[in-house]
């Protein structure tokens, strides 16, 4: 073991606003966030890198356990890449809706209306893959573990939909299951696990939703 370094502190830029202002902009972000849905009907049109870099960055910019950043994106936007993980997941998807998933999980989905079929996994101009690292390797060899991985990963990928929605994008949370064809596809070593696929551009004209409804808050909410 290599001795700890000792803290530094710096200080920590924020300006407090009044409290009429914290108020207009919870509202704001309330109304912003009502409005993200997932989409699984997309346009080709294409999203520049250095936007999707930003908002992979963005995403970066999370918590981790003792600030291990367990977390590695990979950014795909080339068609035959793209082609190749939606036949991989399209097998894994036909298996899992036709023999693996069970009948509870398949009434689950039902008012989803989603299928084995992926279209979206090569209409979509981008996919952000998101892999965990339950260990890194660092420079002279030795593993250095991750604290609250999926936490840690599960918060990244929050702040990354939430800013792909408000940059005026979509997207979709999907885990294609077993997702280890993309270690394979995308040529990942073994700490990085596959955590989550996130298509990303602009919706398809005239792209249709479910309609589903969010819990109220009083059944999510105890205030003590
Ligand atoms: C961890 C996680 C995994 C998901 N996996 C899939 C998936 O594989 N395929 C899919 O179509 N949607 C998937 N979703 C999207 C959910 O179905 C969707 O978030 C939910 O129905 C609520 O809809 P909304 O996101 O439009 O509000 C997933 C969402 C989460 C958070």
């Amino acid at each position: 073991m290599s001795k700890p370094e000792r803290p530094r502190f710096i200080p920590l830029e924020y300006h407090r606003p009044p409290e009429y202002e914290v108020r207009a902009r919870t509202r704001e972000l309330l109304q912003l966030m009502r409005r993200r849905r997932s989409v699984r009907d997309f346009s080709p049109d294409p999203v520049p890198t250095e936007i999707l870099t930003d908002l992979i960055c963005t995403a970066s910019q999370a918590p981790s356990g003792a600030n291990r950043q367990p977390w590695r994106f990979v950014l795909v936007t080339d068609l035959t890449t793209r082609r190749k993980i939606r036949e991989a997941a399209e097998a894994e998807e036909k298996k899992s809706y036709e023999e693996r998933m069970p009948e509870e999980w398949l009434l689950a989905l039902e008012p989803l209306g989603t299928n084995w079929h992926k279209e979206f996994l090569d209409i979509a101009p981008a996919l952000i893959v998101v892999f965990r690292k339950d260990w890194e390797t660092l420079a002279d060899g030795r593993k250095q573990k991750g604290y609250y991985v999926s936490e840690s990963a599960g918060i990244a990928c929050g702040f990354l939909i939430s800013a792909i929605h408000q940059a005026g994008l979509v997207c979709l949370t999907h885990t294609p299951s077993p997702m280890k064809f993309l270690v394979e596809i995308l040529h990942r070593p073994p700490e990085e696990k596959p955590f989550l696929l996130i298509p990303v551009g602009y919706p398809a004209p005239g792209a249709r939703i479910p309609d589903i409804r969010r819990k109220p808050l009083a059944e999510i909410l105890s205030v003590v």
